[in-house]
């Protein structure tokens, strides 16, 4: 990206972050229309059947599936108690449909910012649920802030369940050490980073974060993870089907709903393991924006979806 986009993108980033801005959008019902309009290109819809209904289609169409009710820093214990009842309840429901998804969230959605304690019990709330199925339950990471936290309730939780996995953040220059830490076989995401953070702790978008990125890969397949390599960045996937990096071992490239299908599909006919990540609930405002701030031309769409919505 040139000098110019990596402004816009820290620019609509920290907007996007602030209260007062995500109140505003929220409280102008017009506003809100229409910008959830342009959220639907992203996001499957408000309820779980929405997100049920979207996964149900892409695994029809051969793709494995992870399913996100989106949500974060929440502070308030009866929100936290609502959220980990919903993760309950898609849990159950992909049970019933015999779906072997990915059930992805923030563990500040449940409780990382009230205590990490409170967060890990309600993640063993979901272990128990998903327990004897092929629904694994996939940890997000959130800002640098958070790391160590959430580390320690994935490492905890890990010890005692398998069925959890947990996402690295590339661009993050600690996850060399993050990754070298865990040290029997598991199910680690990796991507770039959709956060904002201080230079002196990360990488910016660049070729030096595309090396770092595939040095993670290789050194998460060498140490035996079962690894997705979450990504929309052909020079990093051209670069890992050169290597042979999806034949032989248990990777696959995971990509986010409505962002490059053309890719995904192409991937998917040529026979490699694809995975699609369908987010879905009310919280689709900020998830938005991370999705144009990270690619500046999502704006012009953004607004043709707003002016035909
Ligand atoms: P990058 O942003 O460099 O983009 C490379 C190319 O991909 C672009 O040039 C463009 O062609 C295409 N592209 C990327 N974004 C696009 C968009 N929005 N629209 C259209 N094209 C686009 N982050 C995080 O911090 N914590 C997490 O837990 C997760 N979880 C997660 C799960 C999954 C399955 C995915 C795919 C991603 C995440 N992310 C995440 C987001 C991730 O950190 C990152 O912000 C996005 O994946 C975008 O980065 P890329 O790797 O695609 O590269």
């Amino acid at each position: 990206p040139s000098e110019l986009e990596q402004q816009f993108t820290a620019a609509l980033k920290s907007i996007a972050r602030r209260m007062d801005v995500k109140d505003y959008v929220e409280q102008t019902p017009q506003l809100n229309r229409i910008l959830s309009h342009a959220a639907k290109r992203y996001v499957a819809g408000d309820h779980l059947q929405d997100g049920m209904a979207a996964g149900k289609k892409l695994a029809g169409r051969g793709y494995s599936l992870s399913i996100e009710y989106m949500g974060e820093n929440t502070f308030d214990l009866a929100e936290c108690e609502q959220a980990a009842i919903e993760l309950k309840a898609l849990i159950h429901e992909l049970k019933l449909a015999g779906m072997p998804a990915r059930v992805s969230f923030d563990l500040s959605h449940i409780g990382l910012m009230v205590s990490p304690s409170l967060a890990y019990s309600y993640l063993m709330d979901l272990a128990v649920q998903a327990a004897g199925t092929d629904i694994e339950l996939f940890i997000s990471m959130e800002e640098s802030g958070k790391t160590d936290d959430i580390l320690s309730v994935y490492n905890q939780a890990a010890a005692v369940y398998s069925g959890i996995g947990i996402t690295l953040q590339a661009q993050l220059t600690r996850t060399l050490e993050d990754l070298a830490a865990v040290t029997s076989p598991r199910r680690i995401r990796i991507v770039k980073g959709a956060y904002q953070e201080p230079d002196h702790l990360s990488i910016a978008r660049s070729p030096e974060l595309n090396q770092r990125y595939l040095q993670l890969v290789e050194i998460a397949i060498q140490q035996g993870h079962q690894v997705s390599i979450a990504t929309h960045d052909e020079v990093i996937i051209n670069a890992v089907l050169e290597r042979g990096w999806l034949q032989d071992s248990q990777a696959e490239i995971e990509m986010l709903y409505g962002i490059r299908p053309d890719l995904a599909s192409r991937l998917q006919r040529a026979g490699q393991p694809v995975r699609i990540y369908v987010p879905y609930g009310h919280e689709w405002y900020l998830y938005l924006c991370h999705r144009i701030a990270e690619y500046p031309p999502n704006l012009y769409q953004a607004v043709i979806d707003m002016v035909s919505g």
